[in-house]
């Protein structure tokens, strides 16, 4: 088994590697990944993707790529498929990390990595990262059932206006983005929280890009003061699969959040989808986020899934 740098191969040799990483994407996370296949597999072809391939007898059967963003690098997947007589997939896994950590971390320029392994267990990946100076941070994979009705919906505020998002929020939902992340254990995972430059960075990767499924403007909301009008939460949905919905923002302001906001926002994007007849809506969330997960509890999200982000900063 060798490790090589992914640039030396192309889409032929990665596509059928990918399908099954899309199959496992689909079964553990309800996530089709099949978009996002697509997109690296042209990638890789176009040979500007920067990563390492596993490869035994000529065949490639596991990969790990990462992105530069500005002075950020971000691993951005790793999988390797275990199939028969091949090495164990979880050392691999571990060599193709260790290849991609010492790589971003001796790059000129790269104060800081980032990474979320969605699709792996939290610790089982770990050792690479904790060795050299990551610190690890556990999040939760969360899935309402959206097919029964709903709580009850009593909350009522006469003083919050929730509407559908629409593209000029942009600039605004920037703000309140930042704004919401101000000394957030979040800001400490996603460095893009820290500025607005960086929070319309994020909106415009969630919303023009089809990285984490493709952006539902009709399932996402914002939340007005009815008085100054000014937008004070916001929730954003983007489609997974053509009946799941996935929560890439949810945020109030620190002095409108105990009111029910966040729960208003959820129970709008749970409604759409409801009458759309989606079957679920799926989110993340840091475990450290202590009021944020017992939000989705009280709201009858499930953790399915206990992964880790993992971040470095030199
Ligand atoms: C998570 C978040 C969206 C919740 O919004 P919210 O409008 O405060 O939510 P709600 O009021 O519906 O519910 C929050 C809970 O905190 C309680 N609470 C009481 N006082 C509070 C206060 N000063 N601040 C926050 N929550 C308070 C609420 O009553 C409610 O408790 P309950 O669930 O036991 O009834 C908001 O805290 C937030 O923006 N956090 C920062 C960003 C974030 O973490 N987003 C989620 C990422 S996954």
């Amino acid at each position: 088994m060798e490790i090589l740098d992914l640039r030396h191969f192309s889409s032929v040799d990665l596509r059928s590697l990918l399908e099954d990483e899309t199959s496992v994407w689909s079964r553990l996370l309800s996530w089709d990944y099949s978009g996002s296949a697509e997109m690296i597999l042209r990638y890789v072809d176009a040979k500007i993707l920067p990563g390492y391939a596993a490869v035994d007898r000529g065949r490639v059967f596991g990969y790990s790529f990462f992105v530069y963003e500005g002075s950020k690098g971000v691993i951005g997947d790793l999988y390797v498929t275990n199939g028969n007589r091949l090495p164990d997939a979880r050392q691999v896994e571990i060599r193709l990390l260790t290849h991609v950590i010492e790589t971003l971390q001796q790059s000129p320029g790269i104060h800081r990595v980032e990474a979320q392994l969605l699709a792996h267990d939290a610790n089982v990946v770990s050792r690479p990262f904790l060795e050299t100076g990551f610190q690890r941070h556990p999040r939760l994979f969360m899935v309402l059932t959206i097919g029964k009705p709903g709580p009850q919906q009593n909350t009522i505020l006469p003083e919050v206006e929730i509407r559908g998002w629409n593209e000029a929020d942009y600039q605004p939902s920037a703000a309140v983005i930042t704004a919401s992340y101000r000394g957030h254990v979040d800001a400490l995972i996603n460095d893009q929280y820290h500025t607005l430059s960086g929070s319309l960075r994020f909106l415009n990767n969630i919303v023009r890009f089809p990285g984490c499924g493709v952006f539902d403007a009709e399932a996402s909301f914002v939340a007005l003061d009815r008085k100054s009008k000014s937008i004070i939460g916001l929730i954003l949905c983007s489609r997974v699969r053509s009946d799941v919905g996935h929560v890439t923002q949810v945020c109030v302001l620190p002095e409108y959040r105990g009111k029910r906001i966040g729960e208003l926002l959820l129970a709008a994007t749970r409604a759409n989808l409801r009458k759309r007849n989606f079957a679920a809506l799926s989110l993340t969330v840091t475990e450290a986020n202590h009021k944020a997960v017992a939000l989705y509890r009280r709201l009858s999200f499930d953790t399915k899934r206990i992964f880790d982000a993992f971040v470095w900063e030199g």
